[in-house]
């Protein structure tokens, strides 16, 4: 499978296994049957509340012989009430835990919003901290001293327009190894890949298939991504399906994907995506359904008395 390089060599899967929503009861078999059939690349953070199950997959795929650690790429991220530089060990030691894992691949800040300490949801202005008393450059600092001791091998951010990581490298001098956002057909992102790949950041794209089992929440904000007329004609006109087309998509752009299934025929699916070849005209075709639609668009974040506001949080608004 294509890979995505990190400058000490190591090699990031470009296609890997989202578990986002993927619950506990679904996601060990999901797992599981997922790097039976060749998926090295596993997607995961402590906020989607399934880590244990995940880590148990992944011990008992070690333990049967069918891949070992080293074969294997783990993703996790740091939820947004461990922003203290304190808070930071400890929430890594407990993903470590609940994964069975001494190390990590790949360590991301989850958001660059920070919520109080006891609090996994905000429901008012006061459960949040806004960044002005509690830098993204502190966290950081904490995140790269995990990686200085080895507990994970790389460090990164997640939802990060180029500015904020202007500022991480400006204040810390040390440049995140990717950043993962949200990335589709619909929400293509031009200036903050040209930013990114000009500072050598790997990206990864989340909810590269529209994510359609998103929460409630989300539920009306924009078109079924795998319904769209020109995917949908692309797809049947190549033999493959619309997932396909947008899972190479991403490929294509050099752009790490990370498509969430816990069916088996789709984990199948969604991994042989890496097989399908687009052309130039047919990447053109897709460059032209950009929309700026976000399906996931950061409204949890804002209320009354927060401090954080789409202006300051995403790219080009
Ligand atoms: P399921 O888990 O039942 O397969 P995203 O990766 O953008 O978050 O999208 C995940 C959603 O897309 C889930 O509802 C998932 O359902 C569905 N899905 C995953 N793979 C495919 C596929 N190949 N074709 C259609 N839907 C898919």
């Amino acid at each position: 499978m294509k890979n995505l390089s990190f400058l000490n060599g190591d090699q990031m899967p470009i296609i890997g296994l989202g578990t986002w929503k993927s619950e506990p009861g679904q996601v060990y078999t999901a797992v599981t049957q997922a790097i039976e059939m060749g998926y090295r690349h596993i997607d995961c953070a402590a906020i989607y509340g399934n880590e244990k199950e995940i880590g148990q997959a992944i011990h008992d795929v070690i333990e049967k012989g069918i891949v070992k650690r080293s074969d294997l790429w783990i993703t996790s991220k740091l939820w947004n009430s461990a922003h203290k530089y304190a808070a930071v060990e400890e929430a890594l030691r407990k993903t470590l835990t609940d994964l069975q894992l001494d190390y990590l691949d790949l360590y991301l800040i989850h958001w660059p919003v920070v919520l109080k300490d006891d609090v996994v949801y905000p429901s008012k202005g006061s459960d949040f901290v806004p960044l002005s008393e509690l830098p993204l450059e502190e966290t950081w600092r904490a995140v790269i001293e995990m990686k200085d001791l080895g507990i994970i091998r790389h460090a990164g951010v997640s939802n990060c327009n180029s500015a904020k990581i202007e500022q991480l490298i400006a204040i810390t001098g040390r440049v995140p190894e990717l950043n993962q956002v949200e990335m589709h057909p619909y929400l293509q992102q031009p200036e903050l890949v040209e930013y990114c790949q000009s500072k050598n950041i790997h990206l990864t794209a989340y909810s590269p298939l529209g994510s359609n089992d998103r929460p409630s929440r989300y539920k009306d904000l924009g078109p079924v991504l795998l319904e769209d007329k020109v995917v949908v004609q692309m797809a049947a006109d190549k033999g493959v399906s619309p997932a396909q087309i947008l899972i190479a998509f991403a490929i294509h752009r050099n752009i790490s994907v990370i498509p969430k299934s816990v069916n088996p025929k789709r984990l199948a699916e969604n991994l042989a995506a890496k097989e399908v070849s687009l052309s130039d005209a047919e990447m053109e075709q897709l460059y032209q359904l950009d929309k700026a639609t976000r399906y996931i668009d950061g409204s949890i974040w804002m209320m009354e008395g927060s401090s954080y506001t789409k202006e300051n949080l995403w790219e080009g608004l």
